[in-house]
């Protein structure tokens, strides 16, 4: 079956290519990445015009805290000023907003900004865009193995009914399904410790188009590639066009 008519429920997107958009501009690297927040913005509202309701965006790995000190206080300062400029705005278009990662790393003061994101707009039913942030895929599955076995220590759960859907539950994206276009720019064609789990079935598209350059036509682009694939999850493709047809 082609998903030709749907637009995919979730899109995760790998933001890549900051770096190397502005050292080719003779820029420092962190001038990519104060255009690559001008960026999102527009993917937020190309998706939601589109009918994405959900949007996850990898803003910062649990790696990225290896990058040079410079770098990284500069991406937490971006992140708290994205926190304070945008909200509003987020709010006014009924997104919700919401952080997947470990928060307090980034100090109080962001960790403040995040929970106050997170509420004012907990309510907000056009689109849900999640930013991970301090967040890493093999983190995300450690901390749910985590929650699990104090459940089963507490006597609430026996290791025979942990299943998919409890590790699922225990995900730091349990409230999002998993995501159907899975977008890299700048690239690479890796996961980098994304979402790991969630992206088992996943339609993953790569681009060489870095990220400050990430245009409304470019993320239409990948919609289109996106709608043009045939998603199995197991079957054959002669079953999937059998239930169509009929
Ligand atoms: C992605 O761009 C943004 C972050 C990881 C924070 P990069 O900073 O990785 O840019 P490149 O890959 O070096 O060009
Ligand atoms: C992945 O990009 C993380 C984010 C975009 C936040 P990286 O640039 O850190 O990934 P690697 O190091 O090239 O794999
Ligand atoms: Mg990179």
């Amino acid at each position: 079956m082609s998903s030709e008519h749907t637009p995919p429920q979730h899109i995760a997107i790998i933001m890549d290519g900051n770096g190397r958009w502005a050292r080719a501009r003779n820029l420092p690297r962190i001038a990519g990445h104060k255009k690559g927040l001008g960026v999102l913005r527009e993917v937020v509202k190309t998706c939601v015009n589109a009918g994405v309701p959900y949007v996850t965006a990898f803003a910062f790995s649990s790696e990225n805290w290896r990058r040079p000190g410079k770098e990284v206080r500069f991406l937490v300062e971006l992140f708290a000023t994205a926190l304070v400029r945008e909200v509003n705005r987020l709010h006014k278009n009924n997104i919700r907003f919401r952080m997947l990662g470990e928060p307090d790393r980034f100090g109080s003061k962001v960790t403040r900004l995040i929970q106050d994101a997170e509420q004012l707009t907990a309510a907000n039913t056009a689109c849900t865009l999640s930013i991970a942030a301090n967040y890493g895929g093999r983190w995300d599955i450690t901390q749910a193995c985590r929650r699990i076995a104090r459940q089963v220590e507490s006597g609430a759960l026996a290791p025979a009914d942990i299943d998919q859907h409890r590790v699922q539950d225990c995900l730091a994206s349990r409230e999002l399904p998993d995501p159907d276009l899975f977008i890299r720019t700048g690239g690479e064609q890796r996961i980098s410790n994304f979402m790991l789990w969630q992206l088992a079935y996943s339609e993953l598209y790569f681009t060489d188009v870095l990220w400050p350059e990430f245009d409304q036509a470019a993320l239409k682009q990948a919609m289109a590639w996106y709608a043009g694939r045939q998603r199995r999850f197991g079957q054959t493709g002669e079953q999937l066009n059998a239930t169509e047809a009929t």
